[in-house]
């Protein structure tokens, strides 16, 4: 169903060509593009779309899979061949997982599974062509790439379409969302689609540090402030030169830094420890936090007035079980960048099989995209063959609790990294429960550095909050 009006006409100029043997389709989709504003170029093959691209260009490239001459698969090599920038959509009317996954690893932007929903066709082209139209224009300015963010889903395309909206103004936005949800990645995006994206972008991460390094970190001191301080040090917010700060896990901060961070968002100066006069400062700040912030100050835990200064734009990122749409696109990049790093040149990059693919949805993913993030890397570890397949993906619901036997006949490897896998969970969790949820207490405690623990925290998706006495 197409509400009129949903999508504003705003692809002038973008060229996209649509392809498909069958007439009524071409018609079909070529309507619903060019409602968008696009022009629009049809061809019936990839032969004829071939010539098209190389004869006079096109900026996106939507194309069924099974055509007679050239199908979709060739054409979309060909295409990435004369340009790799240039989004190819495949259109499947056979739904086959293992073509889709191909056409992804192969460098097709996105699937689309016959029969088309019209409203996500233009959602999804309205989308790609935007990244296109702004890519063009921003390819003037020394341009910084944002980190490749995946977007698959309605409800993330919801966020991308919030976040190009507010990008280019510089107020501040709070990502709230649960760890592993990509609260980092969408602050880069933010960043990358700025109006200062060839400015720096700084992380600060506000739980790894105590009261008086935070505030050396970010606002900077003089020689001999304190001890250690054995030179100047011009902190974070100069040092953003105008650029982005990133503020993660601002739930930490103690009242008093709250209170030091609100006087330099009102006032836009910071003056360093040791130092006696303040500086103007210009940063826009982006933070994140993975606890409900506004429950903490209707509590009492977290200022209020602060709040809604670093909440005047809020970007919640839902967790990755609720944008199923994304977790096959998400799998397929993690399971190329980990074929990238973790085996030898010219090695073939083993394909998730069905059962992987199911289990894959199936799966609660209670640490989000980290988690399946490191699922894959774990898969292509310790899979010795073409295909990925459940086991090797180690989730945690097949290994935690007991209930399930591995299977019969896996390896010795896999057998051992299963025990591990179940060992840490088990072990870091009793260290939480005992020391309700305190993370430094419960590292303490069993040897380990703080980032180790919280490492294998994140690694298995164990948030301190469960552990935590009201
Ligand atoms: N939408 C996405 N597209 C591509 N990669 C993503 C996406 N979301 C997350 N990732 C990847 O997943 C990993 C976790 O993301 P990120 O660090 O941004 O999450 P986070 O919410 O900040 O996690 P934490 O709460 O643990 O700090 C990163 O490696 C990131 O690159
Ligand atoms: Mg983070």
């Amino acid at each position: 169903m197409i509400r009129e009006n949903q999508f504003e006409a705003d692809l002038a100029d973008l060229r996209v060509l649509v392809v498909d043997d069958e007439e009524d389709i071409r018609l079909g989709l070529g309507k619903l593009v060019s409602r968008l504003g696009a022009d629009v170029f049809v061809a019936a093959d990839g032969k004829e779309a071939l010539k098209h691209v190389r004869d006079s260009g096109v900026d996106l490239v939507m194309t069924d899979l099974m055509m007679p001459r050239m199908g979709g698969q060739e054409l979309l090599v060909a295409v990435k061949e004369l340009s790799p920038e240039t989004p190819v959509v495949i259109l499947t009317g056979f739904g086959t997982i293992q073509a889709a996954v191909a056409s992804l690893q192969a460098g097709a932007a996105h699937f689309m599974i016959k029969p088309f929903d019209n409203e996500e066709v233009q959602l999804l082209i309205s989308r790609l062509g935007r990244q296109v139209l702004a890519r063009r224009a921003s390819s003037a300015r020394a341009s910084t790439d944002g980190p490749d963010l995946i977007a698959v889903d309605p409800v993330m395309q919801r966020v991308l379409k919030l976040i190009e909206s507010v990008a280019p103004s510089p107020v501040p936005v709070l990502i709230e969302g649960a760890s592993g949800t990509g609260k980092e990645v969408i602050a880069r995006t933010i960043h990358a689609m700025s109006a200062v994206a060839d400015k720096p972008f700084m992380a600060v991460n506000a739980a790894a540090l105590p009261d008086t390094l935070l505030e050396s970190e970010l606002f900077g001191h003089k020689r001999g402030a304190f001890t250690g301080a054995d030179r100047d040090r011009k902190g974070i917010f100069r040092e953003a030169e105008g650029g982005t700060v990133f503020l993660d896990e601002v739930a930490s901060m103690s009242p008093s830094f709250q209170g030091k961070l609100l006087r330099v968002l009102q006032e836009k100066r910071v003056r360093s420890l040791g130092s006696g006069r303040d500086e103007s400062v210009e940063f826009r700040l982006v933070a994140a936090t993975n606890r409900n912030l506004e429950a903490m100050f209707k509590n009492g835990g977290f200022r209020e007035d602060l709040f809604y200064r670093l909440g005047v734009v809020r970007v919640h990122l839902p967790p990755l079980k609720n944008r199923a749409g994304d977790i096959l696109p998400l799998a397929v990049r993690f399971l190329d960048s980990a074929a990238k790093t973790c085996l030898s040149p010219g090695a073939r990059t083993p394909e998730l099989s069905r059962a992987a693919v199911d289990a894959l949805h199936q799966h609660s993913w209670p640490g989000n995209v980290r988690e399946l993030e490191n699922a894959i890397h774990r898969a292509v570890i310790v899979c010795k063959s073409d295909s990925i397949e459940t086991h090797h993906l180690g989730l945690a619901e097949n290994t935690w609790g007991g209930e399930h036997e591995p299977d019969e006949g896996i390896a010795y490897n896999e057998g051992k990294q299963m025990a591990i896998d179940r060992f840490q969970r088990e072990f870091i969790q009793r260290a939480l429960e005992a020391a309700e949820g305190n993370v430094s207490r419960a590292s303490e405690r069993c040897g380990l550095t703080r980032a180790a623990f919280q490492r294998i925290m994140r690694q298995h998706g164990i948030e301190r909050e469960q552990f935590r006495k009201p």
